[in-house]
């Protein structure tokens, strides 16, 4: 019989830039969701992977990179959504096969992490599954429905409270700009309501969680590059864009003065590179948003923009 020598991935993968050095471990293909916005699932049937087909790419992984590896990330767009057992086995597997491994992480919408137990997320994190990077893009949730996230706000608290309960890290991602051009009105509640979700979930501790804020980018093909052509939809400007993540994070105000919320808003697709501790280094995070709107010579152009 034929044995393969090489990892299997289903191409183009994705995964956050955070994890441009962990181990890419394909779990799943595609999405389960289409948002209007994303290019996850455009080339891509949806579908889990068999356990012993993940095994043997694991095994491969440790033949190639030998026995270090400390971080794996579980493709693709949201691996979380793979039933409880089949990802315990495959975060087992993994620790057993990398003994130094510090943790697994996953995308995962928020109705995957909603679905799990807290029995089951604790079980998770037990074997290693130690970062879930969660897209919220909105708490407004007009918003949410327009370009079909199948999530509200209410979604993303409870999804994130389940996290911090089973101590799997949140790292949770916004979009700049998600309501178009022209609508300051949406603008306006996109970011506001943005704020008050990451208000309310903000933990009464110390630990370290992270929100992005990363820039609409329109790939060709995604609902949201037809609702563009057909002049349904304008893109905002790059001062639109900094005046709606002033607008959020002036509206940041956490109880807990210990908080450990990383902020940052320096992916490749924002026109300028911020970040900072929440709520601790607000003031700092204006003053630069501030510099960008008066040094818009500085801002990253547009060619220079990528996901
Ligand atoms: C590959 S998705 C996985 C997240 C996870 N499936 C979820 O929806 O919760 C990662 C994140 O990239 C961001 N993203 C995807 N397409 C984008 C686009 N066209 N412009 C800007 N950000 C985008 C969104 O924040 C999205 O949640
Ligand atoms: S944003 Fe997440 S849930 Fe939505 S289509 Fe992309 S990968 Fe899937």
């Amino acid at each position: 019989m034929h044995q393969r020598n090489k990892i299997y991935y289903c191409r183009p993968v994705f995964r956050p830039p955070s994890e441009a050095n962990s181990l890419l471990i394909q779990v799943t293909e595609g999405c389960s969701f289409k948002c209007d916005f994303c290019m996850s699932n455009l080339r891509k049937k949806f579908l889990i992977r068999e356990v012993e087909e993940i095994k043997k790419d694991l095994d491969i992984a440790r033949q190639i990179y030998g026995p270090n590896v400390k971080r794996i990330f579980f493709l693709d767009g949201n691996a979380m959504v793979t039933p409880s057992e089949k990802l315990l086995d495959i975060t087992n597997y993994a620790q057993k096969t990398f003994p130094k491994l510090e943790r697994c992480a996953v995308y995962a919408h928020a109705k995957d992490i909603i679905k799990k137990s807290d029995e089951q997320l604790e079980e998770l994190s037990a074997v290693g599954l130690k970062i879930a990077y969660v897209g919220f893009e909105s708490a407004y949730n007009n918003l949410l429905k327009n370009i079909h996230k199948h999530a509200t706000k209410e979604d993303f608290i409870k999804a994130s409270n389940k996290l911090f309960k089973a101590n799997i890290t949140l790292s949770a991602t916004f979009i700049n700009g998600l309501g178009g051009a022209n609508q300051p009105e949406i603008s306006e509640k996109h970011a506001i309501e943005s704020a008050d979700l990451v208000n309310k979930i903000c933990p009464d501790d110390d630990r370290v969680w992270y929100i992005a804020f990363l820039t609409l980018m329109i790939p060709p093909g995604t609902e949201l590059f037809k609702r563009m052509i057909k002049n349904e939809f304008q893109e905002m400007s790059s001062v639109e864009i900094l005046q709606e993540l002033k607008v959020f994070i002036k509206n940041i105000q956490f109880q807990n003065k210990n908080a450990n919320c990383v902020f940052r808003s320096n992916h490749a697709s924002n026109y300028l590179p911020i970040k900072g501790i929440l709520d601790r280094e607000k003031d700092i995070i204006l003053g630069n948003i501030n510099y960008g709107l008066t040094h818009i010579e500085f801002l990253r152009p547009d060619f220079f923009r990528a996901l």
